[in-house]
């Protein structure tokens, strides 16, 4: 038996932070049995932190200071107590074109500022059709550091808020490819979340499958009593 911790994130994305989530009694607060982080906008990152969440943000630069309007440096990230940052989730590879060389670049950024970074990697449903999706993710994680701080997302990008979620089956083939690509070392200890339309309903189901140790959760995070049921599957 694996002892890798379930960890249960929020991925708020471009909403502000649900009611009530600041709160003593909030589903998003970490607990001894399961880690559980959240995903806020950049306004909301220092709220959240104050008021004890686990806290990460959606996006980091990989430069480390200069001429780049907009973007926010990891070491920035880190100076806020940030936790961790996601690096390549589907919406900025392909919304804003960010390449696979990117992300890696992002995810040593990350490491290097001394965060948790969670590489996101995932098919889109022309890939999976054609039967690529295996080697599609073994190219997004090419490159990758061997570090145990390291958290993998797999999330199909045909499943990710559109209702349709991988069969428990079917995420846990590529979780178990991807475990398999990565270094002897980290191999074991690497947690490897899943991602896409994860809900109260099927969370106990891919939770149970060997090699899904954790889920990234979109749209029901946004709903707290949602979320705290996603969170109390982990707990089983
Ligand atoms: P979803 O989003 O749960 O709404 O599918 C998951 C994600 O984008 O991380």
């Amino acid at each position: 038996m694996s002892d890798r911790k379930y960890l249960i994130a929020a991925n708020w994305k471009m909403n502000p932070a649900p009611q009530g989530a600041l709160a003593k009694d909030s589903p998003y607060r970490t607990l001894s049995s399961v880690d559980v982080w959240v995903f806020p906008t950049y306004l909301d990152l220092q709220p959240c932190i104050e008021a004890g969440l686990i806290t990460g943000a959606q996006l980091g630069s990989s430069a480390a200071n200069g001429a780049h309007t907009g973007d926010v440096s990891m070491t920035m990230l880190t100076e806020l107590k940030c936790r961790s940052v996601l690096c390549g989730h589907s919406e900025r590879r392909h919304g804003r074109h960010e390449t696979n060389e990117e992300v890696i670049a992002q995810t040593i950024a990350a490491l290097e500022a001394g965060l948790h970074p969670i590489v996101c990697v995932g098919e889109t449903l022309k890939q999976r059709e054609a039967g690529e999706e295996k080697e599609v993710v073994r190219k997004q994680l090419e490159g990758l550091p061997v570090e145990s701080r390291i958290i993998i997302a797999y999330e199909p990008v045909w499943a990710i808020g559109t209702g349709k979620t991988a069969t428990p089956a079917q995420a846990q083939e590529m979780h178990a490819s991807i475990r398999g690509l990565l270094p002897k070392d980290v191999r074991d200890s690497t947690r490897i979340l899943y991602g896409g339309s994860v809900k109260p309903d099927n969370a106990p189901e891919l939770l149970k499958q060997k090699d899904i140790d954790g889920a990234l959760v979109g749209g029901a995070s946004l709903k707290p009593d949602e979320f705290r049921a996603i969170v109390e599957a982990a707990i089983g």
